[in-house]
Formats: C-alpha cells, structure tokens, sequence
C-alpha cells in the first residue's frame, strides 16, 4: 500500500485564497523553506523504498502541490476530483497525466475532493461528506471502482478533507482517527468495524498529524505529534517525521502532497 505516489513541487505553492480555516492570505509561506520541506517528504518516500511519479505545477495552480485531491486512483482506473472553483485549473492537468499514463479517467459528476476525502482500506472506502465532497459521489465510487463505502463525516471545516481526521495506517485493519473530529454515527459505524483504532487527540489531529502517509512499515508524518508517533513506533512501524511548517500555512500536511497510484 502507497508504494507508488504521484507527487508535484511547491514551486508555485501559495495563499491566494481562503479555502479552508488554515489558509490566509496575509500568512505566506516562504517559498524556499516550502520547496525544501516538500523535497524532504519526497526523499522520504524514496527511502522507505516508494516509487515517486512527478508531475510539474502550473504557475496558475497555487494548491497544486495537493495532489491528493486530483482524484481517486484504484486499479487501472481514476474518478477525477470536483475541487472548489479556486482549484478548477488544476484538473486537466492531472487528466492529462493521469489519461497519458493510461488510467480510465472517469470525471466526477458532484463536488469531490479526491482522495482527500476517499482512504481506501483494501476493500473498504472510508468516504467523507458533508464538507467538500457531495454524498452522492459514494454511490459513484462504489459503481466505478468497486469499494465497499464506509461513509464518514467530519464535524468542522476544520476536517474539510477527512485525511486531516482519519489515516489509514497498516491494510487490513491498523487505523488512527480523531474521536473529536467526526460525527457521533461515524465514530460508531467505525467502531463497528473491529478494526484496531488508534485514538487522536484533537491538538494533535489539529497539527495535521493524521495526515500521513504509511505503506504499512514506515510512516510518514508531520513532526509534532508525540503521542501519534509514540503509538505507532509501539506498534513496530518505523516512524519518520518532517517539517510542515510551511505546507500547513495551506491546510495541508504529508498526504495531501501524495496521490496514490497503486491501490488494490
Ligand atoms: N489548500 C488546499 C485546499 O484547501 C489544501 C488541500 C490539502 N489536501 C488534503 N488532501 N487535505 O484545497
């Protein structure tokens, strides 16, 4: 699991607009300092043995650095993200790379925020809504690329995308969530699933913490959640963690950098 990532560059990553509650526009981040922490993630992927496609960003696109909400990609086949207006320029492009690359493109009919709000767990789909995604797009998920949907809903737009409150850390069953940030009826339909939860704490989730990216053996996270790593090291996983600063000035941390590409 996530051993093949698409990524960009932070080359034109910047605060134009406000989409999200971390995002303002009189808080930029330093443009040098972004490039190096988006370098480090990358090195990261690599040292842990991940394959890293690239794709360049357009100066027009200042989030394209978030490529985790271009779409989401299981198989041979990719449901392309409906993103906010802001981000509307960015999709041809990863239609483009994700059409080139031969991957049946599918457009989404409703808002989507890709796989920002889409965490496959082998058969499951942990599918947010209510924030940037329309529920109506599980049903398309579930028809497109065959996933069992396991609808979740985040409280705040603090957890605009549900890779913010949920993070899907060893396939079939390992996942850290943020009691807090979720809903009373998705927290139990979760709790359901007997799945070996790892429970985060709201300032921890709040520092983007759960946004990270794990293949299962090494986990890559933002520096700042003692307790998250604590946890996971615990549990026998190698835990790498990095600088976000920056990143985060746009609401995004090390997930939101990485579309996966190899879902099964
Ligand atoms: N500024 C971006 C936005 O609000 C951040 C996206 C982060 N992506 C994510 N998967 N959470 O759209």
């Amino acid at each position: 699991m996530n051993t093949t990532l698409l990524v960009s560059d932070a080359e034109h990553f910047r605060i134009d607009y406000e989409i999200n509650p971390y995002m303002h526009t009189e808080v930029q981040p330093d443009p040098r300092a972004a490039a190096a922490e988006h370098f480090a993630i990358v090195a990261a992927h690599l040292t842990a043995g991940r394959r890293v496609e690239y794709l360049q960003s357009a100066p027009e696109c200042p989030d394209m650095v978030f490529t985790a909400n271009a779409a989401l990609v299981r198989g041979g086949r990719a449901v392309l993200g409906f993103p906010p207006p802001e981000r509307k320029a960015e999709t041809p492009y990863f239609y483009d790379w994700l059409t080139g690359r031969g991957f049946d493109v599918i457009d989404a009919p409703y808002p989507f925020s890709g796989q920002g709000d889409a965490l496959a767990c082998g058969e499951l789909l942990f599918a947010g809504h209510g924030q940037r995604t329309d529920r109506r797009m599980h049903d398309v998920l579930a028809r497109e690329l065959g996933y069992k949907i396991v609808p979740l809903q985040t409280v705040s737009p603090r957890w605009y995308d549900l890779d913010l409150a949920v993070a899907v850390v060893a396939q079939p069953d390992v996942v850290a969530y943020c009691p807090a940030a979720l809903d009373r009826a998705s927290r139990d339909r979760l709790r359901d699933l007997k799945l070996d939860l790892i429970e985060v704490h709201r300032e921890e989730a709040a520092r983007l913490a759960l946004n990270l990216v794990s293949d299962g053996t090494t986990v890559t996270m933002t520096r700042g959640a003692p307790r998250l790593a604590a946890e996971l090291r615990a549990r026998g996983l190698k835990v790498v963690e990095l600088a976000t600063t920056e990143l985060a000035k746009g609401g995004g941390g090390v997930r939101c950098t990485a579309l996966t590409l190899d879902n099964p």
